[in-house]
């Protein structure tokens, strides 16, 4: 059986004080009620990393992960943050390749195979995201757009290390707009993600692969997107910054 993730991505929002408040919340909330959910993970500005870190100990449910990091090991890359870095205050995932990234920061598929192999060297779990725009899915490039992004963004992996991935599946149109994809259209790219998958590194991988659900998710549909076959959680922008919503969502597959 594959994992069961409900993630937060906290996005460029909450001041420090704000962001563990709300982690605290949430902790509370859900801390003895994570069942059918094997992990909650919350993705911090990395203001917030390491206090998460210290409040998640002893919650092996609960994980903390960072939003980007760079593909460098080190050096004079004024402002940015390593992989090392975020593994060092005890993160233990990082989302790569998020639309909002390869939007308005220019990250190519090529760049975030970079970032993949950085972050994996240091032990960080990528949370890969990979969707298409509104208008590559009226011009039916939706799936091809896909395919390409794992070619070229995960698929020179190794099977070991490609089993370490999450993948994220979030179309663009879906994203903060309170549009949500059907859970028939969600379905419908999971399960193309996972054949995709099947066919590069085999049923076995394919199958034991997490693929999340992102986009507008929110407590009133995520009961009926996560009861899809091929959808094993959410990434969850806005409603991961509301702690009864998000704890709601984690508590979708109980
Ligand atoms: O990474 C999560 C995301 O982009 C979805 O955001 O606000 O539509 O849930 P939202």
């Amino acid at each position: 059986m594959r994992k069961k993730i409900v993630a937060g991505n906290w996005k460029m929002n909450l001041d420090y004080n704000e962001g563990l408040s709300l982690f605290s919340e949430v902790i509370n909330i859900v801390k003895d009620e994570i069942t059918g959910t094997q992990e909650a993970i919350v993705c911090s500005p990395f203001i917030h990393l390491h206090s998460l870190v210290q409040l998640a100990k002893g919650y092996d449910k609960v994980s903390v992960g960072a939003q980007n990091a760079h593909q460098a090991e080190s050096g004079a890359y004024t402002g940015e943050i390593s992989a090392k870095q975020i593994k060092s205050v005890g993160a233990q995932y990082v989302i790569l390749g998020h639309s909002e990234r390869r939007q308005y920061f220019g990250e190519t598929n090529q760049l975030l195979a970079q970032k993949t192999d950085t972050a994996l060297k240091n032990e960080l779990k990528p949370i890969f995201c990979i969707g298409e725009t509104l208008q590559e899915r009226e011009a039916n490039e939706h799936f091809g757009i896909i395919k390409a992004q794992l070619e070229e963004g995960v698929f020179h992996l190794s099977e070991t290390d490609f089993a370490k991935l999450v993948i994220a599946y979030e179309p663009v149109w879906a994203i903060g707009t309170g549009v949500t994809a059907s859970s028939d259209q969600a379905q419908e790219i999971h399960a193309f993600i996972r054949k995709e998958i099947a066919a590069k590194y085999g049923e076995a991988t394919a199958e034991a692969t997490t693929i999340l659900y992102g986009g507008s998710c929110n407590p009133k549909n995520a009961a009926e997107l996560f009861a899809q076959p091929d959808i094993d959680g959410g990434l969850i922008g806005g409603a991961s910054l509301k702690s009864r919503d998000f704890a709601d969502i984690v508590k979708v597959f109980n």
